[in-house]
């Protein structure tokens, strides 16, 4: 993953890049860097840890100069090391990059470069000494293309040399975003500078570009100049900071209400046309295939559930095994969830679906990233910036968009009284946090659903997993006598989901607490937790709305990073 900035104006570049780094970090924060240049001299300072650790140590703004780069990792290849984080020098320390991608063939190119002395374990240093023995007869112009040809993998790069005031940036699969004004920031998403331009170029694969200060170009693979459009982006976002709140992530909890109704009348108004397009190319379509990864993909999961209910034909896969399930025609179309837009395996499963020539909508929270950009219609759910790496906001949203799908198509939903609805769970909060404390300490916790509260305790169950680092299965109640059941002991915790007195779901509450289990039920008019409704089509909503404040009290319990959990980055990037 890792996020990846540079910055070439007047002033000194490192507050930029400290500032610019910072709203990075949700791509990846086990380790920070960054390289100016001075006075020919390329100066680099990095360490393991998230910015501000890093930044209170080695205090980046004392770096010189106004042309710099810096980089936020997520290790891919090679361990969490100041060695191996960015940026990478050459060896003769007169080049520094930063990387964000894989580098497929670095083995095969690490052999060719005999000679070059390798310190780190990644597969991106190889890149400092490829331009490093390049310049011995070609131009940084002629080597960026034989960069091109050369290198089998993704990859978005930022080089800079001791000897030019350029910054070189080359793209493959990997985001990168060059922001316009006085100054040139390029960075690997447009929120990075959003706070200080609306004016942004995107790259396109195998383009690569020559930044400074006063200008830019940008190159095709081969080195044909390239004229680029200046996009005009608006930036809808929720003010990014904490405020009153010690995490972003209930802060994130808490918007819920409010972007639950900004979308509901952009579908209205600004987005009505678009939504209007989507509800008829479903109609027009064969059967739906949902794509997604990880959060968003329960959010899919919920979507087919909902159009199987309209008597559509619609399935999901996860992004990751799309090729290998997906069946693909001309006349299917492939609705893609995304909250970063950015997730390379549901751009590669977007690959494939244009290959078989289906017709692609993006259903993304940020505007103008790659999926949307891949996608013949797109609706942007408008969640805001979401900081905490657990999706919270974005799944309410996303959830929010298939169920006005659904409506239109006559399910029975009222989505008006929602934002209310979720505001009643809120007050909810004490109780939620009472049975969270004695979670705490659990080793393993279940969550059960059927139908349309499977997708729902398959999302419980992650969150649980993600944030406050219990084993959590979420899993469909007809499936646990089929194994799981053998894991079930004195006391172990149950979360079932029950909506409107499902019996089925009754009997395996019954079962499990059989065999021991501590049986907590979320429920819509039994149970330990109630939620205002007795509506299906809600329910989902309400019950993960109380599954993210259980998760969040477990963790906050625990003491745990709640909105930088180990291990994991928001935009995943690689494969
Ligand atoms: C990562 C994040 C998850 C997210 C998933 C898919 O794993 O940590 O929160 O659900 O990627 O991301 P996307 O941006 O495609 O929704």
């Amino acid at each position: 993953m890792c996020g990846i900035i540079g910055y070439a104006g007047k002033e000194n570049a490192a507050p930029h890049l400290l500032h610019g780094i910072q709203r990075l970090e949700y791509r990846g924060y086990d380790s920070v860097g960054m390289a100016t240049l001075n006075n020919q001299k390329l100066t680099v300072l990095k360490d393991v840890g998230t910015v501000s650790e890093v930044d209170k140590k080695l205090h980046f703004t004392t770096l010189p100069g106004t042309l710099g780069i810096a980089h936020t990792r997520w290790a891919t290849h090679g361990g969490v090391t100041k060695t191996n984080a960015h940026p990478h020098l050459s060896c003769d320390k007169k080049i520094a990059i930063v990387h964000n991608g894989i580098i497929e063939n670095y083995k095969e190119l690490t052999e060719k470069l005999n000679g070059h002395l390798f310190i780190s374990e990644t597969d991106s240093e190889v890149i400092a000494h490829y331009f490093e023995e390049k310049l011995k007869s070609k131009t940084m112009k002629e080597a960026c293309i034989a960069f091109m040809k050369d290198i089998d993998g993704t990859f978005a790069i930022l080089v800079i040399k001791h000897d030019e005031n350029n910054m070189y940036a080359l793209r493959r699969d990997s985001p990168l975003v060059l922001g316009v004004s006085q100054e040139h920031v390029i960075a690997s998403d447009l929120y990075t500078f959003s706070d200080k331009t609306k004016k942004a170029v995107f790259f396109e694969n195998d383009e690569f570009a020559i930044i400074s200060k006063e200008k830019y170009q940008f190159y095709d693979r081969t080195g044909k100049e390239v004229k680029k459009k200046v996009h005009e982006f608006i930036w809808e976002q929720e003010e990014s900071k904490q405020q009153q709140y010690e995490h972003f992530m209930m802060k994130e909890i808490m918007e819920q209400p409010a972007v639950v109704k900004r979308l509901l009348l952009s579908l209205k108004t600004d987005q009505k046309d678009n939504f209007e397009k989507l509800l008829k190319l479903i109609k027009e379509s064969h059967k739906i295939v949902f794509v997604a990864s990880g959060t968003s993909y329960h959010a899919t999961l919920l979507g087919a559930y909902y159009l199987h209910q309209c008597e559509i034909e619609a399935q999901t896969l996860i992004a990751s095994e799309f090729e290998h399930f997906a069946s693909i025609e001309e006349d299917t179309l492939v609705i893609a969830l995304s909250q970063s837009g950015e997730t390379m395996d549901v751009i590669d499963a977007l690959k494939y679906a244009k290959s078989k020539k289906a017709k692609i909508v993006a259903v993304v929270n940020v505007p103008y990233s790659t999926v949307q950009r891949m996608s013949d219609l797109s609706i942007n759910i408008l969640a805001g910036q979401e900081v905490c790496v657990a999706a919270t906001k974005s799944f309410v949203n996303q959830v929010t968009l298939l169920l006005s799908i659904a409506q239109h198509f006559g399910f029975d939903v009222s989505l008006d009284e929602l934002p209310e609805k979720i505001i009643s769970v809120f007050k909810r909060a004490p109780l939620i946090e009472k049975i969270a404390k004695e979670l705490a300490p659990t080793r393993d916790i279940y969550v059960l659903g059927r139908g349309l509260s499977y997708p729902v305790a398959r999302e419980i169950a992650l969150k649980i997993k993600e944030i406050s680092y219990i084993h959590a299965e979420g899993m469909m109640g007809g499936e646990l006598k089929h194994g799981t059941i053998a894991l079930i002991e004195e006391g172990t915790p149950v979360i079932s989901l029950v909506c409107n007195h499902d019996q089925a779901m009754l009997s395996n509450v019954k079962e499990v607490e059989a065999r021991g289990a501590k049986a907590i039920i979320i429920g819509t008019e039994i149970g330990d937790i109630v939620v205002p409704t007795n509506h299906d089509g809600t329910f989902g909503i309400l019950a993960t709305v109380v599954g993210q404040l259980l998760t969040y009290y477990i963790a906050k319990e625990k003491g745990l990073p709640i909105d930088k959990p180990r291990n994991l980055a928001k935009s995943v990037t690689v494969r």
